[in-house]
């Protein structure tokens, strides 16, 4: 691989060791995948940041570097922590947890990192621009950065991504080479896509059909492609089927490039039932009784929480209603009186975290419903709770009765 001397200087040790260290998993990481050389990144989004997935050994893994010197060269956010950092105690979370947590936060902080703990840096003013080399580790964050704004990156873990930052470089390599971003499939989508639920039904679908692909989808409404519903596609993608790119006809960036889309495996999808089957399967076990109701799988945007304000007014809610978004959302969100109108529902908007990196077990939740088709997905093995799937309005419905109809 091709190192520029001040590359060759770094891995050498003359940054010092948190840097050499930082270097030496960049290029590993080149040389397995077989890059050239390096990519300067713009930004980077280091997943593995709860305490609930760390433990303590990848705690005193984040220490030992922060004490070795490392420290980020380019804007850097965090993926979903543990736990509401600003309001743990009131949600019920364990003041244990919550203190190793903040341990973990700590050791970002020291490295130079901005506790923004989300997994919508693009809600939030990280959006990169089209054809900007990042090194994101969310996967989807990922399939959004790739798909809807035209960055480049790979499907990045938490060290890989932390060391991009460290060094300001990602190894060029997957998605990063024009020839990878090419897709291989042919969505032709024939059915009604109507809820964010049946967006994230339908990348179910897609990424199970797809493994690892890169789909090019026709048929859809581009006016109905919105940003709530693309990152609820792409998330859904991702979780059933790793997919980090995807095209949209007419709608994503890439998609007039010129593919040939004459050579491509086609697949049609004509009914969203196999997904929504899939997500309330039996696997996620039956029980009418729903003690949680999760929105903002991806965090939640400013528009979906005003939507839920509205069809909540006047109502009020038995289950747990818990909206999940950055924090910068909440506050714009208490900003607009939209918090104090989801509060008086006896909803709560929750920032940092989410279901699926949460020590939910100890929040005393089993039986969850949820609009997103990731949420979903991973609700029973993550979370460990029975999840019904469906619709906005279905899972407002649920919030308020306790019960899923
Ligand atoms: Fe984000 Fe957690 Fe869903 S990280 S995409 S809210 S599983």
């Amino acid at each position: 691989m091709r190192l520029t001397d001040e590359e060759r200087a770094m891995l050498e040790g003359a940054q010092g060791e948190g840097v050499r260290k930082a270097m030496e998993i960049v290029v590993a990481l080149g040389t397995i995948y077989g890059a050239q050389d390096l990519a300067p990144v713009s930004h980077v989004q280091v997943s593995g940041v709860s305490y609930k997935n760390l433990g303590d050994a990848g705690l005193e893994f984040l220490r030992e570097w922060a004490a070795q010197g490392a420290r980020v060269r380019v804007p850097t956010t965090l993926n979903p922590a543990g736990m509401d950092l600003r309001h743990w105690r009131e949600l019920g979370f364990p003041a244990d947890f919550a203190a190793q947590q903040q341990a973990v936060l700590d050791a970002f902080t020291a490295m130079g990192i901005e506790t923004t703990c989300t997994c919508t840096p693009y809600l939030v003013g990280y959006a990169p621009r089209r054809g900007d080399h990042i090194a994101w580790g969310e996967s989807s964050a990922i399939a959004y950065a790739n798909s809807v704004l035209g960055a480049r990156t790979n499907r990045e873990g938490g060290p890989g991504a932390l060391a991009a930052a460290i060094v300001g470089r990602t190894a060029r390599y997957g998605l990063h080479l024009d020839e990878n971003r090419v897709p291989q499939f042919l969505v032709n989508v024939r059915c009604p896509i109507r809820d964010t639920s049946d967006w994230g039904a339908l990348g179910y679908i897609v990424g199970n059909r797809v493994a690892n692909g890169v789909p090019y989808l026709l048929g859809l409404d581009p006016a109905a492609c919105d940003v709530v519903s693309l990152k609820a596609l792409g998330a859904a993608m991702a979780a059933s089927g790793a997919v980090a790119l995807y095209h949209i006809e007419g709608v994503t960036p890439e998609s007039n490039l010129g593919f040939q889309i004459s050579n491509l495996k086609e697949m049609l999808v004509e009914s969203l039932d196999e997904g929504y089957t899939a997500l309330n399967g039996p696997v996620s076990g039956y029980r009418p009784t729903i003690d949680l109701v999760w929105i903002g799988c991806p965090h939640a945007s400013l528009d979906e929480i005003e939507l839920i304000a509205d069809r909540l007014e006047r109502r009020r809610v038995r289950a747990a209603l818990w909206i999940t978004a950055a924090h910068q959302v909440r506050d714009k969100a208490e900003a607009r009186g939209l918090l104090a109108r989801i509060e008086a529902s006896g909803g709560r908007i929750v920032s940092d975290t989410c279901l699926v990196v949460a020590p939910v077990e100890a929040l005393g939740f089993t039986s969850m419903a949820t609009n997103s088709g990731k949420g979903a997905f991973y609700g029973p093995s993550h979370a460990r709770v029975a999840t019904h799937f469906g619709t906005l309005e279905q899972c407002l419905e649920a919030a308020v009765r306790g019960e899923w109809q």
